[in-house]
C-alpha cells in the first residue's frame, strides 16, 4: 500500500523538524535530504515556459529565487512556528533587514526595544535615516510605549530574551499594543527558538532568525529566516530577490541537517545551562548570575509565564571585575573564547569586547552589562566538564 502523508498527524517538534518538507514516501527515496547543487532549472517545453510566464504554474527558474534544498528549510521553519510560510535568507541579517524594508518606506516609523542585537541596532541607527525610516526605542519593559506611536509608526520590532543580561519582554503585552495600533510586528526569536517560544501562536505577524545559531546548531553556516503570514512572507521572499539575500543550497543543507536535532539539542543545553547557573550561583567569585530559569532572575515569572524553557544562553558578573573577566576567559579550555552563540559547542565572550564595545559606563549600566560581566553559550558537552571548566578557570 502506497504510504501517504496522511496517514499520521504530527504536531512535536522533532518530528516536525525531522519530516515536514520531505516526502519519502516513494521506491528509492534517499532518506538524506539531497542538495539541489544547481543554479538554474530546466523547462520540459516552451509551453510549460509560456504557463510559467503567465503566472499559471509555479516553477523552480533560477536559485535567487528559490530551490527545492531551500523549500524544505522554509516547510520545516513555518511549521515549527506555526506559520503559514516562511523564506530562508543568507544569513540574520539578510532576513532581518529584507523583513524590515519589506514593511517600511519612506516616512515611516518603526518603535523597537533597545536591546536588540547589535547588527540590528547599527542598521537602524546608521541605514534607516538615510531611507527616511526613523526608529523610536523603547526598554525591554515598554514603559511609556504609548508615547511614542504617532500616525507615521508602522511596526514594533522586539527581541527576547535580550543579550546578555537575558531580559524578558512581555509577548503578550507587545502583541496587544500592536494590535491595538494596527502595527505589524516583528521578533528576533533566535535565543530562543521555537523550541522554547512560538510568538505567531501569540498572534505576532513575522518572526525571524539568525539560523547559524540554534536552528543549524553546528557553528558552521550563517543562515537566516523569517516566518508569518503568506502575503508579508511573499513581500519579503521578493526583498531577499532584489538585495541578491537569497541562501545557498549546501547552506540551506547543513541548516535543514541542524534543524532535524533542534529539540533534542535545546532541551539538553537548556537543562545544562540551568546546572551551570545554580553552580556559578553560589560560586564565591561570581557577584550575580543572569538567567530567566533562577528565581533571583527580575523576569523569571515572566519566563514561566511565556517560554518552555529557559535557554542556554546565560551570563554572570565577577566580583573582580574586568582583570577577573580576562583571566576566566583566557583560561578557559572547554568554553571557547569567540563570538556568536547556539552551537554544541559551549563559548564565552565578554560583552564588553563585542556586543557592548565602545559603550560608556553609563550606557552599559543602562543595559545592566558591568566590565566584568562574562557571557557564556552553553554547548552540549557533559555538564560535569563544563562545570570542572567552570572551577578551573575560576580557582
Ligand atoms: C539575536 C541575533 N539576531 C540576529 C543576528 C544576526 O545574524 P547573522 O549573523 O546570521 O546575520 C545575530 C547574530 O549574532 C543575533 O545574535
Amino acid at each position: 500500500m502506497k504510504k501517504t502523508k496522511k496517514t499520521i498527524k504530527v504536531s512535536g517538534d522533532a518530528t516536525l523538524a525531522i519530516h515536514v518538507g520531505e516526502d519519502k514516501f516513494h521506491k528509492a527515496a534517499s532518506v538524506g535530504v539531497e542538495i539541489a547543487r544547481t543554479a538554474n532549472f530546466t523547462f520540459a517545453s516552451t509551453e510549460e515556459m509560456k504557463r510559467w510566464a503567465e503566472g499559471k504554474s509555479p516553477a523552480y527558474i533560477y536559485t535567487r529565487y528559490g530551490n527545492p534544498t531551500l523549500t524544505i528549510a522554509e516547510k520545516k521553519i513555518a511549521a515549527l512556528e506555526g506559520a503559514e510560510d516562511a523564506v530562508v535568507a543568507a544569513s540574520g541579517m539578510a532576513a532581518i533587514s529584507s523583513a524590515l524594508l519589506s514593511v517600511l518606506k519612506a516616512g515611516d516609523e518603526v518603535i523597537a526595544t533597545r536591546q536588540v542585537y547589535g547588527g540590528t541596532y547599527r542598521m537602524m541607527r546608521d541605514m534607516f535615516p538615510r531611507m527616511g525610516i526613523a526608529v523610536r526605542h523603547v526598554e525591554a519593559d515598554l514603559a511609556g510605549i504609548e508615547r511614542l506611536v504617532n500616525p507615521r509608526t508602522k511596526a514594533l520590532y522586539i527581541e527576547t530574551p535580550t543579550n546578555p543580561t537575558l531580559r524578558l519582554v512581555d509577548l503578550h503585552k507587545a502583541v496587544a499594543f500592536a494590535k491595538e495600533w494596527d502595527l505589524i510586528s516583528l521578533i528576533d526569536n533566535t535565543f530562543a527558538s521555537p523550541v522554547l517560544q512560538k510568538p505567531i501562536e501569540m498572534g505576532f505577524d513575522l518572526v525571524l532568525h539568525s539560523a547559524t545559531k540554534y536552528l543549524a546548531g553546528h557553528s558552521d553556516v550563517i543562515a537566516g529566516a523569517a516566518a508569518g503570514r503568506e502575503a508579508l512572507i511573499k513581500e519579503i521572499r521578493h526583498m531577499i530577490i532584489y538585495l541578491g539575500a537569497s541562501m545557498d543550497p549546501e547552506a540551506a543543507f547543513l541548516l535543514i541537517r541542524g534543524m532535524k536535532t533542534l529539540e533534542v539539542r535545546m532541551r539538553r543545553q537548556c537543562a545544562t545551562a540551568m546546572t551551570l547557573a545554580k553552580y556559578l550561583e553560589k560560586h564565591p567569585k561570581v557577584a550575580r548570575v543572569h538567567y530567566p530559569g533562577l528565581a533571583s532572575h527580575p523576569d523569571h515569572r515572566l519566563a514561566k509565564r511565556q517560554m518552555r524553557g529557559f535557554g542556554a544562553m546565560l551570563a554572570f558578573d565577577l566580583k573582580g571585575g574586568l582583570t577577573a573577566a580576562r583571566r576566566f576567559c583566557d583560561r578557559a579550555r572547554i568554553f571557547l573564547l569567540a563570538a556568536s552563540l547556539g552551537g554544541v559547542d559551549s563559548l564565552v565572550v565578554l560583552p564588553i569586547y563585542t556586543s557592548h564595545y565602545n559603550m560608556s559606563l553609563a550606557e552599559l549600566r543602562a543595559a545592566s552589562v558591568e566590565p566584568g560581566t562574562v557571557r557564556l553559550s552553553v554547548g552540549l558537552e557533559d555538564a560535569e566538564d563544563l562545570i570542572e571548566d567552570l572551577r578551573q578557570a575560576l580557582a
